[in-house]
Order: C-alpha cells, then structure tokens, then sequence
C-alpha cells in the first residue's frame, strides 16, 4: 500500500509470520535503498515490494490542465492554497527503483498497473526473487503468463486503492476470479475484501496460495495511515453512509476505491500520474489541516469491518487464527 506500509509495518508483518509488503510505487531508487535498510534492520524474514509498472508520459492540452485545475478550484479555495504547478516527471523513476531492487533483492517483487518488461522478470529470478504480477482479469492474466511469472495477484473488485489492471478490468469477485485464474495453472494470491480470519481461510479453501489484505492493516499501529485518514476510517468502522466506497479518477487520474468524500467526487481530470501530481500539494496540505475531504481516503468495500487500532501482529496473529 503505497504511502502507508512504513518498514516498521513490513517488518512487523513477517515477523509475525505473514509476509509482509512494502508499497514503493511512489518512492524514488534512494528512498527504497532506505526503507528496505530499516525493514532488514528490524526483521530476517523475508518481505515484499510492491512497483508501479509506469505508463508512457501521459500527454493533455493546455486546455485539459486548464479544466483539471477548475475542477480542484473550490479545494484550492476551501484550503486556501495557490493554483499548483505542474512539471513532469510526474512519477518516480522505475529504472532507479529496479536498480535499488537488484542491488539488494527482496524475497518478492510485485507488480500492478502493467506489465514489467521480460528482462527484468529475469533478472529479479535470476537473483532469486519471486515475480509476482496484478491482474484484475482472465485476460491480463493470459498475457502476464507468457513472462513465465511465479505468481499472479487476482485483485477483485471489492479491494481498496487502484485497480491493478492496464486492459479488461473484470471487477469480478475475489474469490471468483481466483477460481478462474488458478487454471492457468500458476499459485494465486486473492485479493480484495478479506477482512477476517474466516476470509483468509475461505480464500485458501478456494485454492489461493495466499490471502493480500489491505484495508484490514490501515489502522495498525505501525501503518503510516495520516491522522486525518484514521479518523475518516474509524467513522467508516460505524458503517452507514461514512462507509460507502465509491471508484473513482479524482485524486490520481486512475481508477482507484476509497471512501466517497469530495475529492473522489471530482470527474475533470488529466492522466495519471499527472492528475496525482496535480493533487498532491493539495493532499499534503489536506493532511495538515486535518481535512479528510480532500483526501484520498483508498478503502475496500468492507472497510465497514475493519477492527481498531492495534499491533500489526496481533492482526496477523487474528486473521490467520482459522488456518
Ligand atoms: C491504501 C491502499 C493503498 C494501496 N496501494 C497499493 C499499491 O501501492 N500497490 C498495489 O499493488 N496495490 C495497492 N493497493 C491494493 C492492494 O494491493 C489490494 O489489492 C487491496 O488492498 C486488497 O483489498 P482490501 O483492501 O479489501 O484488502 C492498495 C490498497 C489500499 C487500501
């Protein structure tokens, strides 16, 4: 989970057995050289990464950033905040984070939004690291195979933050989907809406070689969720209208679940990862000053179930109580 798994999180998830995630889509080669320090300073046991697979620069009009910025006008007003600027690259350079990654590979490397190039699914082998690659299909899944992956990522719909696919999102039930990939003939780890320990226990009785739960660990004590996103989730926690999720483009540009607040409400936007750094002084500056309505609050459909805070290992320790 990109801009919540903190190593402290990681390393605190496979220290309790599970194996823990670290979302570096958004960090630079350096940044991640860093985190994966502290993640091995704190714990041997093996942990995960987590790339975005980036898209070409993504190429709009004057006109389109023109209507892009009208559309955040009234956050730009309502946060007292200045019209942005906005310079390319608009994403972290995945050429530095590869290097980071073969230089001290991790047990696994997962992708999502495409897929990596072949030489790299090698190279990360040939040093001993599993590919893992997101699909939200049958039809991704087809092509993900031919880079003779380890594993695949069936993202059902039910899961929070973006959805993981480049081309035919099926927006399938998890365990559906699953069932359906698991004939390709690769181990399938089910993601999307696992929230207890008897969602962990269905996921593998239907054949997953793991459960990927997200949502479940936005309120671990370890998780970097920001004060501001905490409280919007624990309102979630009460059900109702404050856990309606909703899919939506406004705060990134890609299609992404999150609780329904007004950032997600806004429609006028440009590419990702544009339209993300087109928003991201504004979300920093929501986060400041406490606003969850302009932020991006990503969230499962379940998140309605999520339990309070507490240590990331007595969530492991609980969601793998049924296996
Ligand atoms: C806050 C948040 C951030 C996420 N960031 C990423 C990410 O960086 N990379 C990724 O592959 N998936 C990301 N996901 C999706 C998860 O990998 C997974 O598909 C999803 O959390 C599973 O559904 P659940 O949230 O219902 O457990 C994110 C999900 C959330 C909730």
């Amino acid at each position: 989970m990109a801009g919540v798994t903190t190593p402290e999180l990681v390393a605190a998830v496979s220290e309790a057995g599970a194996l823990g995630s670290l979302g570096a889509g958004y960090l630079s080669g350096e940044r991640l050289s860093a985190e994966m320090a502290r993640i091995r300073q704190r714990s041997e046991q093996p942990f995960m990464v987590n790339l975005f697979v980036p898209d070409p620069e993504p190429q709009f009009s004057a006109a389109e950033l023109a209507a892009a910025l009208e559309a955040l006008q009234p956050t730009l007003d309502d946060l007292g905040l200045p019209r942005p600027a906005l310079n390319p690259p608009y994403a972290a350079d995945f050429g530095e984070q590869l290097r980071a990654l073969l230089a001290q590979p991790p047990a696994a490397v997962s992708f999502t939004f495409g897929l990596p190039p072949a030489a790299v699914v090698q190279q990360l082998q040939a040093r001993g690291t599993q590919v893992w690659i997101t699909v939200t299909s049958r039809e991704e899944a087809q092509q993900a195979t031919q880079l003779g992956p380890d594993a695949l990522v069936a993202q059902g719909s039910a899961a929070g933050g973006h959805r993981g696919g480049w081309q035919a999102d099926a927006l399938a039930p998890t365990l559906e989907l699953t069932r359906e990939l698991l004939e390709l003939g690769l181990p399938v780890m089910a993601a999307g809406g696992l929230m207890t320990p008897a969602d962990v226990r269905r996921a593998l009785d239907a054949g997953a070689a793991a459960a990927q739960c997200g949502t479940a660990f936005l309120l671990a004590h370890e998780a970097g969720t920001s004060a501001p996103y905490r409280a919007a989730l624990e309102r979630a926690r009460w059900g109702g209208e404050a856990a309606k999720t909703v899919l939506t483009r406004g705060p990134s540009g890609r299609l992404a679940r999150g609780l329904a607040n007004r950032l997600a409400a806004v429609d006028t936007v440009l590419p990702y990862p544009a339209q993300n750094a087109l928003t991201q002084p504004l979300r920093a500056e929501a986060t400041r000053q406490h606003r969850p309505e302009w932020l991006s609050l990503w969230a499962g459909k379940r998140v309605a179930e999520l339990t309070g805070e507490q240590s990331a290992a007595a969530l492991v320790a609980w969601l793998t109580s049924e296996l």
